[in-house]
Formats: C-alpha cells, structure tokens, sequence
C-alpha cells in the first residue's frame, strides 16, 4: 500500500526505531522514498527493521546508539546530512514506557525515564539545527493523553510527555521564524511491544469499550499521521498536538 503523503526525498531521523511506532514510522517513510536515520539503543531490532523494509533497506541508515548521549543524535544526523546533504526532519520517538506507583520510583528510574524522554528531544532539536537544509525543516515529538489527563500510576512517564508537549509549543514560536515547524502527536492504546508490557488484555478491553471509534489504533495510523506532519500537505501546521486516539480525549 503507497504512503499518501509526498516525502519522497526527504531525510528524517528517527529514535527509538527498533519497534513499535518508530520503526512503522521508519516503513512507512521509506516506502514513500524518503531516506532514514533509524537510532536504537538495541542493534539486533534495528536489524530486523531493515530485513522488514527490504528493497528499500538502502536507504535506512541504521545507528545503535542511547538518545541521552547527546553524540548519538549529532552523529546519526551527521551522518543522515552526509548521505542526503542534508536534515529534513527529528521525530524524538524513544521512550521507556513504565508505570509504577510514586513511592516506588527510585533516583535510577527517574534519571532513565527523564533522560530518554526529555533530555535527548533536546538533543534532537540540537542535532536538527546543525543539520537542517536551510529551505525548512520540521521536528516531531511523541506525547500522550495521560499528560493532559491524571492516570494513577503514570506520574513519571507522563511528566516526560507533558515535557516534551510544552517544548513543542515553545519551539514553534522561538524556531518558526526560521521555518522549522516544530509539532507532536498524542497516540492512545495502540498496542506497541512497549505498550502491551504494560496493558493487561482485560484493561484493553475496558479501553476499547470506552473509545467512540471501539478500537484500537494500529502502529500504521500513527506512523502516517507523522509523515502528514512531515509533508507539505500540513506546510501550515505549527505547535500542534495532534491525538490519535480514536476519539478518547474528546470524549472523556
Ligand atoms: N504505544 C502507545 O499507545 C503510545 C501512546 C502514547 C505515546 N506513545 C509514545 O510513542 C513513542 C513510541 O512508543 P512505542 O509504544 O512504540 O514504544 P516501544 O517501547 O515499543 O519502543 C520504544 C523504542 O525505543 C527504543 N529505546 C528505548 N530507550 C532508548 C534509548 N535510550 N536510546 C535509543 N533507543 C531507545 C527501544 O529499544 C524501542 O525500540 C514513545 O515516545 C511513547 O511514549 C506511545
């Protein structure tokens, strides 16, 4: 199935590719001919990802690497800018999904989670920046419902994205003037390998039935929702969040 969005020829660098969202995203966007640096910390997944895109695996460029290094995202999208002359686009996807009661969280794990979901989006927009073909660039950032809404248990993992939501909007109106349009997403229940981690099949149940489309979303559907974004087709859209949530928040 082609993508129906014009990306062809774009550069997009993408963390947390391995699985789940990022590594539809990383697919999706090389099926629609775009070239992709796919950043994971776990080498033997982003080896998979490229046998799953085979004939377009030459145009992924694979970088193992943890997102808190700030070197790792300046090297991929040196790297990414080698190969195409250039950065299109960021999408700081990684992110370690875990949910745990407040008297548990331990300095390690909130150093970890902090880390990966905030510091090295910071490190993205950085890498962006020194890469960036000057005509435009975007950026992307992946938050959540449960940074708008309270959801026991969440309170680190959704502080990240809260985080990353208001860096959003920031960074629309401090890096507009430059033409990078810099926007987020907000998937909910959409079963990833890091999300089922964390989903009983009863509490999907509960879930669906509480979601006005009755559904789950599929990797896919985020993933095209990113290349929207990336496209000129949203040349327009700036500081946006836009939910992929079959409905959930709007109806909550
Ligand atoms: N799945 C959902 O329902 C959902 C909902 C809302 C938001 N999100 C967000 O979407 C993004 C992707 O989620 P997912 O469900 O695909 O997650 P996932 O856990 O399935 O995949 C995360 C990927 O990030 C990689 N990663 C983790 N730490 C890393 C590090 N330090 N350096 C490099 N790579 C690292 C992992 O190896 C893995 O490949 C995350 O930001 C998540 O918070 C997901």
């Amino acid at each position: 199935m082609a993508t129906p969005f014009d990306i062809a020829g774009k550069a997009i660098l993408v963390t947390g590719a391995g699985r789940g969202l990022g590594r539809a995203i990383v697919l999706e966007a090389v099926l629609g001919g775009a070239d992709v640096a796919a950043v994971d910390i776990d080498e033997a997944l982003l080896r998979e990802v490229i046998a799953a895109s085979g004939e377009h695996s030459g145009h992924i460029l694979p970088v193992v690497g943890d997102v808190t290094d700030r070197n790792t995202l300046m090297s991929a999208a040196a790297g990414l800018a080698h190969k195409c002359g250039g950065v299109d686009a960021v999408i700081s996807n990684a992110a370690l999904i875990q949910y745990q009661p407040i008297h548990l969280v331990t300095q390690e794990t909130l150093d970890r989670m902090l880390g990966i979901g905030i510091t090295a989006a910071v490190w993205g927009v950085q890498a962006l920046l020194e890469y960036r073909r000057p005509s435009g660039a975007s950026l992307i950032h992946m938050t959540s419902p449960v940074a708008e809404r309270g959801v026991p248990g969440t309170s680190v993992y959704a502080m990240t994205k809260a985080a990353v939501a208001s860096l959003t909007r920031t960074l629309a109106a401090e890096l507009g003037p430059q033409g990078i349009r810099v926007n987020a997403l907000a998937p909910g229940s959409i079963p990833t390998p890091g999300a089922m981690g964390l989903t009983s099949p009863a509490e999907y149940a509960r879930r669906i039935a509480a979601i006005p489309l009755r559904r789950l979303g599929t990797e896919r559907e985020v993933a095209l929702a990113a290349l929207y974004l990336l496209s000129d087709a949203a040349s327009f859209i700036n500081g946006e969040v836009i939910h992929i949530d079959g409905g959930i928040m709007a109806a909550l």
